[in-house]
């Protein structure tokens, strides 16, 4: 399906999946003897989230968060909106809040700040690309999929204006 604005793959299809297995596993290791509730933030991370939620072999439920997004533009505006609240209360529970990827940082230091108000027993983040703006916000990430360079990417849950997600491997957005 790829076209003219589909440039270079960063993340072949193979990599993503053997990477989300791993994931997966340290997850599953680290979290042995809880159940854990994992969140989504829609849309990009259902994808990543169906595939690694696949893979874990702890009990866990799925719930998931909406919010503003770029739109047809390819820069964060630092506003961020909730379109969408959980169903689910998440007091005394063990959180993953998993992303598709950071970019600067903004939208996941807002959810991390809204999400710990309501006092879960544990909240992690795993996300499954990171670029390297967000580091100015000191963020802790505990689970990582790839480092990317400074580039808008697009495939496997990521969009530009909405087209692309299909995808199902990371690509770089080209012109
Ligand atoms: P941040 O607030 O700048 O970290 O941006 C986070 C959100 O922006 C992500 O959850 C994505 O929805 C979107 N985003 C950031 N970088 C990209 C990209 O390269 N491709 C597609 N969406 C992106």
């Amino acid at each position: 399906m790829a076209d003219e604005r589909v440039g270079r793959v960063l993340v072949p299809a193979d990599r993503l999946q053997a990477r989300v297995a791993e994931l997966a596993q340290e997850i599953s290791r680290d979290h042995a003897g809880q159940k854990l509730l994992v969140i989504g933030v829609l849309k990009g991370a259902i994808f990543f989230i169906a595939d690694l939620m696949r893979r874990l072999e702890v009990p866990c439920e799925v719930d998931f968060m909406a919010v503003s997004s770029y739109g047809a533009s390819t820069h964060s505006s630092g506003v961020v909106r909730i379109l969408k609240d959980l169903d689910t209360p998440i007091a005394g529970r063990d959180v993953l809040l998993v992303e598709d990827i950071v970019d600067s940082g903004l939208t996941l230091s807002y959810l991390m700040k809204n999400l710990a108000s309501r006092e879960p027993a544990s909240l992690e983040i795993c996300a499954l690309l990171t670029k390297p703006g967000h580091r100015r916000l000191d963020l802790e990430i505990r689970y990582v999929g790839f480092d990317l360079p400074d580039v808008f990417v697009v495939g496997y849950g990521l969009d530009w204006d909405q087209r692309y997600r299909q995808l199902p491997y990371i690509a770089e957005l080209r012109g």
